[in-house]
């Protein structure tokens, strides 16, 4: 079968089954394209609360999907590969943040939700990387903890007051991102703007003239005046960024920089996860009820 055949059965089945399909910005293209809805996490994860379909196929990975199945409870959640983990996630146990808590009493954790539902559910309050000074912000306490992605605790720790303990976790693509491919980029494309994700390296950070979620470059893009972007995230954004604004340019920062978790998902395997209903995503309630707790927390601030 070719791809624009998968794509219609997909599309078909999903409409006969009452399922949405929700992808995530570093996609593969063609899963983008037959997508209702794509986004960032953090759009991701309000879209998620907010749809009431019986089948949510989440093209993404593992903690996107249990993200989705915490919040909307009466769905089905479907993740089409089941291996589709996140290296930073697991750089985390929901036992080690209860050591990290031990030692350091009465400071609240955020919780990128880059991370497991255990190590959610021994959260205060989630965040992503649209949103995470303004939850850091929310909270009353002028000292907190922040797990598990360091660089992003090193951006939101330049934006506040708040003094934060940090865990050493990262997230392995965005760290093959060096501040001189960006140099290079920008001596080569004098009238660029480089735009990269607060999980790259405080030194790759300090040389972009911004720091935005996937979701903010989306929106970054679309500033009339520029014609020019250097694109310093995952590959898979440059299709979305291309597609939306035809007259521009986008130059990626490296070709390494690839989730290769993200592109574990293909429209053969969407196919069969339609058909099939599986893998689904489910966690424990009394992991759920703890985790959701931090989630809707994170949602209730406003952006
Ligand atoms: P965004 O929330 O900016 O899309 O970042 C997501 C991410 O790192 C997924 O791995
Ligand atoms: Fe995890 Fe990084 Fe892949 Fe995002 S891009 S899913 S943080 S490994």
């Amino acid at each position: 079968m070719n791809t624009d055949s998968i794509a219609n059965k997909i599309r078909t089945l999903a409409a006969e089954k009452g399922a949405v399909i929700l992808a995530h910005n570093y996609q593969l293209g063609e899963i983008q394209d037959i997508a209702d809805f794509v986004g960032d996490s953090l759009e991701l994860s309000q879209r998620a609360a907010e749809v009431r379909a019986k089948i949510i196929v989440f093209c993404g990975v593992h903690f996107m999907a249990e993200t989705a199945a915490i919040i909307s409870p009466e769905s089905k959640v479907l993740l089409p590969d089941a291996h589709a983990g996140c290296p930073m996630a697991d750089m985390i146990t929901a036992a080690g943040l209860r050591r990290m808590k031990d030692e350091l009493p009465g400071r609240p954790v955020v919780c990128y939700v880059n991370s497991t539902a255990g190590v959610k559910a021994e959260s205060d309050i989630c965040c992503t990387s649209a949103n995470a000074v303004k939850v850091v912000e929310s909270l009353p306490e002028d000292e907190i903890i922040f797990v598990p992605d360091q660089y992003l605790g090193f951006y939101v720790q330049q934006q506040t007051n708040k003094r934060i303990h940090f865990w050493p976790g990262y997230c392995p693509t965005h760290a093959r991102i060096l501040p001189e491919y960006i140099l290079e980029l920008k001596a080569e494309h004098p009238g660029a703007r480089a735009m990269v994700h607060p999980e790259c390296r405080p030194e790759v950070a300090a040389v972009a003239d911004a720091v935005l979620s996937t979701g903010g470059m989306i929106r970054y893009a679309r500033d009339p005046g520029v014609k020019e972007f250097i694109v310093g995230t995952e590959m898979g954004i440059i299709h979305r960024l291309r597609k939306e604004n035809p007259g521009k340019k986008f130059y990626p920062v490296s070709e390494q920089a690839v989730c290769p978790n993200m592109k574990l998902i293909t429209l053969d395997k969407v196919l069969y996860t339609l058909e099939t209903e599986a893998p689904r995503v489910e966690v424990e309630e009394e992991v759920a009820v703890k985790a959701r707790r931090a989630i809707e927390r994170m949602l209730e601030v406003k952006v």
